[in-house]
C-alpha cells in the first residue's frame, strides 16, 4: 500500500509482507543545529516545527540532543503502532520521567500487567453507564459557574475555564464540592506542564539538581499529596459510603486487597491532573474559535432554543446537541490537546518499509493527521459541519484521544462534558473574546496556549 500522497516524499510500504526487504537505512532526517538537533525549532514554535518536519515523510528521524526520536505522522502507521502491533510498544521513557515524582504509582506511568490493573480498577467509573450519571452534574456545576460572572467581566479565559473543569471533575467522578481548593490541582498542573517545558531555562539539567522550577514542582505535589491524602482518609475511615464514585470504587479496590493505597492516591491523581487540563484546553479553543466564526455561534444558540428546554440542558438532551458535539469534535481535530502521544519499541520493528530498533522512541503528534490535505478537506478552516458527511478516510487520520487499549480512559466523560459545558453556556452567557497576537503555544508535553486569550461576559 502507498502511504504517501504527493505531498510527501517517503513513499514506502505500510505494513511489508514476509519476505519483504526492509528498507535499509534511516527514514528521512529533518536538518536541526549541532548539540540541540531538532530541540531548538520545537522550543521556539511546536506545531510549526512539527508541520515542517512532517513535509519529508510520513516517519522521520528526529534528533533532540543525543536522542533519536521518530516522529510518525500517517494514519496507517500510527493505527500499526497504537493497536495492530501494540505489544510491540511500551510508553515512552519520556512520559515516565514527567510524571517522576508525581503518579509513579498510577496507570499514566504503569506498564504491562500492573498496568492492567490499575486501568482496570478505575474502569467501573468510566463506564458508559457511568458517565451518563454524571451528566446533569455537568450541566448544574457549569451553570453555577457561570453564573457568578458579573456582566462585562473580564478575565483570562484558560485560566478560568480550568477552576470549571477542576469542579466539574471533583463533583462527578469524586463527588466532592472542592470550590476553593482548585488552586491545589491547578498549580500542580502548572508546575508539571513546567517542567516538560523545552523552553524553560534548565530543562537540560538532571532532575534531581534543585532548580526553580523543580523546587516549585515538589511543593506543588505536596500540597496535592496531602489534599488527596486527606480526601483518601475521610472516605476510607467514613461510617457509610454510599458513594458510587472513582475514589469510592478505588478504596473498594484496596479492601479487596488489588490496589495498594499508595497506587488508590495517586491513580486520584492521575485522574484530577489529565481529567481538568485538556478540556479546559478543549473549552477554551472552542470560545476562541467561535470569536471568528459568529455564523458558528449563532447555529449553536439555535440548537440550544431547539433542543433545551428547561434553564440549562440535562443528560436527556445530550444526544440531540448534535451541532454542539460536531463544534466539539472540530475544535479537538483543530486543537488537539496534547502535544502527540509517547511510545517506546519494546523489540525491533518495522514501520513504513524501515527495519527499527529496540528501545526506539516514537512521538505521534495528533496535530499534523488531523491537519493533513490528504484527509481533509480545507484542514485549516474550522467547519463543524464537516462531521455530518460521512467521508471515506482512514480512521487514525483523527485520534486526539488516541487508540488501541492504552487510549484516554476518560474520552467518553470529556466529549459529554465538553457538549454539556458548552450547551450551557451558550444557553446563558456569550463571550467576547480577544487574542493578544496570533495563537502560539508552550512547547511542552499539553499544546497550552501561550498566547493570552482574554474573554468579556454578557449574560444573554
Ligand atoms: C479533551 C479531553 C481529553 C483529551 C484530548 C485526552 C487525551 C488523552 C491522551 C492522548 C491520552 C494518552 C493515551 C495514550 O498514551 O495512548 C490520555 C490518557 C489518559 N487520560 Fe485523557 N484526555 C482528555 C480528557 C480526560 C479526562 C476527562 C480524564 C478523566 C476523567 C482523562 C484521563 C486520562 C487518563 C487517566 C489517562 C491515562 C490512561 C492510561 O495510561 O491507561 N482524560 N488522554
Amino acid at each position: 500500500m502507498v502511504l504517501s500522497g504527493p505531498r510527501r516524499n517517503s513513499v514506502k510500504t505500510a505494513h511489508p509482507k514476509d519476505g519483504d526487504m526492509s528498507e535499509t537505512g534511516d527514514p528521512p532526517s529533518p536538518a536541526g543545529i549541532p548539540i540541540l538537533g531538532n530541540g531548538l525549532a520545537f522550543s521556539r514554535d511546536p506545531v510549526r516545527a512539527m508541520e515542517s518536519w512532517a513535509t519529508h515523510g510520513d516517519l522521520v528521524r528526529l534528533r533532540f540532543m543525543d536522542e533519536s526520536l521518530y516522529m510518525v505522522t500517517h494514519p496507517e502507521l500510527i493505527k500499526q503502532i497504537l493497536v495492530e502491533d501494540q505489544h510491540k510498544f511500551t510508553i515512552g521513557p519520556e512520559q515516565q520521567q514527567s510524571f517522576e515524582g508525581i503518579e509513579d504509582a498510577a496507570m499514566t506511568t504503569a506498564t504491562g500487567e500492573r498496568w492492567k490493573r490499575l486501568r482496570r480498577a478505575s474502569h467501573p467509573a468510566c463506564t458508559r453507564e457511568s458517565i451518563t450519571s454524571y451528566g446533569d452534574r455537568m450541566a448544574a456545576v457549569t451553570a453555577r459557574f457561570i453564573d457568578e460572572w458579573d456582566e462585562g467581566e473580564r478575565f483570562a479565559l484558560h485560566p478560568e475555564i480550568r477552576r470549571l473543569t477542576v469542579q466539574i471533575l471533583a463533583e462527578t467522578l469524586l463527588n466532592e464540592d472542592i470550590r476553593g481548593q482548585e488552586d491545589v490541582v491547578i498549580e500542580a498542573a502548572d508546575a508539571f506542564v513546567d517542567r516538560t517545558n523545552f523552553r524553560r531555562p534548565g530543562q537540560l539539567l538532571p532532575d534531581w539538581i534543585p532548580t526553580p522550577t523543580e523546587r516549585r514542582f515538589r511543593r506543588a505535589v505536596q500540597h496535592l499529596d496531602t489534599f488527596v491524602e486527606d480526601l483518601v482518609a475521610e472516605r476510607q475511615y467514613a461510617e457509610t459510603e454510599t458513594n458510587e464514585d472513582v475514589c469510592a470504587m478505588l478504596l473498594a479496590a484496596h479492601e479487596d486487597g488489588e490496589l495498594t493505597r499508595t497506587e488508590v492516591k495517586q491513580n486520584l491523581v492521575a485522574f484530577l491532573l489529565a481529567g481538568h487540563e485538556s478540556p479546559s484546553g478543549a473549552l477554551t479553543h472552542v470560545w476562541y474559535l467561535l470569536a471568528d466564526h459568529p455564523d458558528v455561534y449563532e447555529s449553536l444558540c439555535e440548537e440550544y432554543d431547539q433542543v433545551v428546554e428547561g434553564d440549562r440542558p440535562t443528560i436527556a438532551d445530550y444526544d440531540a446537541l448534535e451541532y454542539t458535539q460536531y463544534v466539539v469534535d472540530e475544535t479537538l481535530r483543530l486543537y488537539p490537546p496534547t502535544t502527540g502521544i509517547n511510545r517506546q519499541a519494546t523489540e525491533s520493528v518495522t514501520l513504513d518499509g524501515y527495519e527499527l530498533p529496540p528501545a526506539a522512541q516514537f512521538l505521534i503528534p495528533q496535530w499534523v493527521p488531523h491537519r493533513d490535505k490528504r484527509f481533509w478537506d480545507e484542514p485549516e478552516k474550522f467547519v463543524p459541519d464537516r462531521w455530518t458527511r460521512s467521508v471515506d478516510r482512514p480512521e487514525y487520520a483523527y485520534f486526539p484521544f488516541s487508540g488501541g487499549p492504552r487510549s484516554c480512559i476518560g474520552a467518553d466523560f470529556a466529549r459529554q462534558e465538553l457538549t454539556l459545558a458548552l450547551a450551557t453556556m451558550v444557553g446563558h452567557v456569550t463571550l467576547d473574546v480577544t487574542t493578544d497576537g496570533p495563537l502560539t503555544f508552550i512547547p511542552s508535553i499539553q499544546l497550552r496556549p501561550a498566547t493570552e486569550i482574554t474573554a468579556e461576559v454578557h449574560h444573554r
